[in-house]
């Protein structure tokens, strides 16, 4: 990667505009976080609602602390698992100059330290957060690869980071007297979680108004139609490991071998794939319940919500 592209994607940023970035688990679309008036933009460009906050990226957890306060088991799970796909819900600090856009004037601020060696070199040049949600349309699919982004949000100047490696989004946490509660099932597991302390009780937030855990979410255009035992003519068919199911029209698989891994990874852009074809809808084999299976469940089940 060009230190040229990251430097002016660091003036942009001072500049308040947005600036497309890579992080391990999707692309991000930042701006200055404590900058009221970019912050606005990435709602407007996004077309989201201001009551869905925005995760805050840092550099470090020293800049971190500058902004909001963390407990003895926020730190645990930090220690643990920053730099990665966790984002901890924490409680803003009065002297903070985070805009009050980025969570819907609520004092508690979504912050995570990505791993990737971009994002964090990007972010070690401010003297700010990026305030980034990821780089879709809102309740369009995240993107992992650069071609997979929308044309609306093409115009903004992006860092090319190649393929997402996680290719889930992070796991959103808000830590609890006894443990932790989900609020987002993302790259991070329960069971990675559960594996470091086995003393965590572990809720997880099942209540559908939650922000950003809406009933439609993360979804292509095309119906999608999950957990099939057989494929329509014409559906396109999102494939997992080996059976005998098959499309007329076209046919991918997230991972014949059937690791979670390989398939999260895969995930958002075998979507966008299926979704350009001619098919009048998605079939997707069943996913098993598990791991990071568990969370690309959660996706496909809000991917295929239908109101009423
Ligand atoms: O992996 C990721 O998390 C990516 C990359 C770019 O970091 N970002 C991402 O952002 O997925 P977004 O905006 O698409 O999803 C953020 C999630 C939403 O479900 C939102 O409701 C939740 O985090 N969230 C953020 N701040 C929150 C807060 N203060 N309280 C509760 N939920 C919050
Ligand atoms: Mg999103």
């Amino acid at each position: 990667m060009h230190q040229k592209t990251i430097e002016e994607a660091k003036k942009r940023l001072f500049n308040g505009q947005l600036v497309i970035f890579p992080t391990e688990t999707v692309y991000g679309i930042g701006a200055n976080a404590n900058n009221h008036q970019s912050v606005r933009s990435i709602y407007q460009i996004k077309q989201r609602p201001v009551s869905n906050p925005l995760i805050c990226h840092f550099a470090n957890i020293k800049e971190i602390e500058k902004n909001v306060i963390l407990n003895y088991k926020d730190y645990e799970l930090a220690n643990t698992f920053w730099p990665g796909p966790l984002t901890l819900i924490l409680e803003k600090k009065k002297n903070s100059k985070i805009s009050p856009l980025v969570s819907n004037n609520l004092n508690l601020i979504g912050c995570r330290i990505p791993s990737n060696k971009i994002s964090l070199n990007l972010l070690s040049l401010l003297d700010f957060p990026i305030a980034a949600p990821s780089a879709n349309i809102a309740t369009r699919t995240s993107v992992t690869s650069i071609s997979d982004l929308d044309k609306n949000l093409n115009k903004v100047y992006k860092i090319d980071g190649g393929n997402s490696v996680l290719g889930l989004e992070s796991t959103v946490i808000k830590t609890t007297k006894d443990g932790c509660k989900i609020l987002r099932l993302g790259s991070l597991t329960i069971e990675e979680i559960k594996n470091k302390f086995s003393n965590y009780d572990i809720e997880i937030e099942s209540s559908k108004v939650s922000p950003g855990n809406q009933l439609k979410h993360y979804s292509p255009i095309k119906p999608i139609r999950i957990n099939v035992s057989y494929v329509n003519e014409n559906e396109a068919l999102l494939n997992y490991g080996k059976n005998q199911l098959i499309s007329n029209i076209k046919n991918i698989n997230l991972s014949f071998n059937s690791d979670l891994f390989e398939a999260s990874h895969n995930f958002y852009n075998y979507l966008n794939i299926l979704d350009k074809t001619k098919c009048t809808g998605i079939a997707v084999a069943p996913i098993p319940e598990y791991g990071l299976g568990k969370t690309i469940n959660d996706r496909l089940k809000r991917a295929s919500y239908k109101d009423k």
